[in-house]
């Protein structure tokens, strides 16, 4: 089996993340699985978390990419109302208890946001091992 991935993963350009505005959601496979993961900007900081709220493993944003409160201060989950704190993803209220949202790493280099994948949180890959009879699907690298 391949090793997981560890290497910076490019999501985003810094001018897409705007102080507490809409996040950028992005695919991963989380524990092999297919999940939604979410970037954005909260006091000058990127942050990045699974979309996926510890209260029931659902994902949280009312809209797409739309995770902040109307005072744009809590990560609010739109299932039953968790609160969480952006800067750290700790539940400040509500049904999530003592729990806290999936951090992700982030970095900002030259004008773009990146990503770093964990053992649990990788990045989607076109496997061949999928069960593609067709090896060269459109699009792909060699
Ligand atoms: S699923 Fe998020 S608060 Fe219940």
């Amino acid at each position: 089996m391949a090793e997981p991935a560890t290497e910076a993963q490019a999501l985003c350009t810094s001018g897409d993340l705007l102080e507490r505005d809409k996040a950028v959601v992005f695919d991963v496979m989380l524990w092999r699985a297919p999940a939604r993961a979410f970037a954005l900007r909260f006091d000058g900081k990127v942050v990045a978390y699974m979309n996926r709220c510890a209260h029931v493993p659902s994902e949280m944003d009312w809209q797409p990419g739309e995770f902040l409160d109307a005072d744009r201060r809590w990560i609010l989950c739109s299932v039953h109302g968790a609160a969480y704190e952006p800067a750290d993803g700790h539940c400040v209220g509500g049904p999530c208890g003592r729990g806290r949202l999936m951090p992700i790493a982030t970095e900002e280099r030259d004008g773009i946001v990146y990503w770093y994948p964990s053992r649990d949180i990788q990045p989607v890959v076109f496997d061949d091992d999928a069960g593609h009879a067709d090896a060269a699907a459109p699009g792909r690298a060699p």
